[in-house]
């Protein structure tokens, strides 16, 4: 998706804005605001303008996990060709490493921040310098917490994520129908991260009912979301938990069914412990998240069941395109996913991620399941 075919874009919605005025609320939109800005205590709008914006900084959390390489790439190549200077960092998931990049891009004068965090919360002081400096944050998606001057938060529908992994289990297992009882066990994200406890959410409201009902059951008794958390979102951290819970819990007839697993690369660490310590025939379910290219090779070959799919082109281009919006003078607002002619699923949102003090402005994609059966479907990235 190239920035320049979103700049004419613009043009069209900027038109469009003008004819009519301020309200485009169609009923036939795909997209709908759950927004209430009204009963947050605080207005913090930036209220800056974006006119002057040449160069923009980009900080991603790692280079280590594949999509975060991608991401950076595909940021950085969209608005190189649409004429920005571009300065990018990967902060080695490391939140000082990362506190550093952002003050350093600060001071080199960048004129607006792109922010994949490591760590939600450590960022609140960046945050201010960056306000007081008139520099315009995006949060991309993570959310960054004390940041009520947030230009906007683009990201995919992090409680959805965890839902569809769950669903899947359940439609696999066809615990609607199921006379026994199933055993799972749950990897969380890493805690440092907003996005896990989204995750995790989803995924436990609809898995609850099941484990209540003794359709599902959870040998090793861990099932709340900082006992079965993996910091830093590591491989091999997840594959050392699975081979103590295999060897604790699953050593004598115990049957492992399912796991639920938040993202692809903690599915790496489990798969690879499932197939080296455990020692019945059944094939595990275990769920994951990104469509990495080594779990894309699992699924294939039958040792992941599925992922999800997020389109990075697609979360690149609504992040451009808010970019571009701002530069010609407009505020985040459900107008502007209604104007885009985006040609997939964005929901603006200011309720999700608010606090009581202030709202985020939000936009969020839809995430889509991803098996064997469709995997051809999906594209690169
Ligand atoms: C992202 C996931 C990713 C995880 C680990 C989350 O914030 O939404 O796509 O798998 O971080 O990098």
């Amino acid at each position: 998706m190239k920035l320049n075919k979103f700049l004419s874009k613009i043009l069209i919605y900027s038109l469009a804005f003008c004819l009519c005025g301020c309200g485009l609320n169609s009923a036939n939109s795909s997209t709908q605001n759950t927004g209430t800005a009204e009963t947050y205590s605080q207005d913090y709008s930036v209220t800056y303008s974006g006119e002057n914006i040449k160069k923009i900084g980009i900080c991603m959390p790692a280079m280590e996990l594949e999509r975060w390489v991608n991401d950076g790439n595909l940021l950085k190549q969209n608005f190189e060709k649409a004429g920005y200077e571009v300065e990018i960092s990967y902060g080695d998931n490391l939140i000082d490493t990362q506190i550093n990049d952002i003050n350093k891009m600060i001071d080199d004068g960048v004129d607006l921040l792109i922010i994949a965090p490591v760590d939600s919360d450590s960022l609140g002081t960046c945050m201010e310098r960056a306000n007081e400096n008139n520099i315009p944050v995006i949060a991309y998606d993570r959310l960054i917490f004390d940041a009520p001057y947030l230009l906007a938060y683009v990201s995919y529908d992090n409680y959805m994520v965890g839902a569809l992994q769950a669903e899947y289990i359940i439609d696999a297992l066809d615990l609607d129908n199921a006379t026994g009882s199933y055993n799972i066990e749950i990897f969380a994200g890493d805690p440092a991260d907003n996005n896990a406890l989204y995750f995790y959410n989803g995924a436990m409201d609809a898995l609850t009912p099941y484990i209540e009902s003794g359709a599902l059951t959870i040998p090793s008794g861990q099932s709340d979301y900082y006992s079965c958390s993996i910091s830093s979102w590591s491989t091999s951290l997840a594959k050392t938990r699975m081979d103590i819970l295999l060897s604790s819990y699953y050593s004598k007839n115990t049957q492992l069914d399912a796991v639920l697993v938040s993202n692809d690369s903690l599915a790496l660490g489990v798969t690879s412990a499932i197939e080296t310590s455990y020692n019945k025939d059944n094939s595990v379910i275990i769920t994951g998240q990104d469509c990495d290219t080594a779990n894309i090779e699992n699924i294939t070959n039958g040792l992941q069941s599925m992922s999800i799919y997020k389109n990075l082109q697609n979360e690149v281009w609504v992040t451009c395109y808010i970019v571009e919006a701002f530069i010609n003078g407009y505020s985040p607002s459900n107008n502007l996913c209604e104007g885009s002619q985006f040609d997939f699923q964005v929901t603006f949102d200011t309720t999700s991620y608010g606090t009581n003090e202030y709202s985020i402005n939000s936009y969020l994609l839809t995430p889509q399941v991803v098996t064997k059966d469709n995997i051809d479907s999906i594209t690169n990235y």
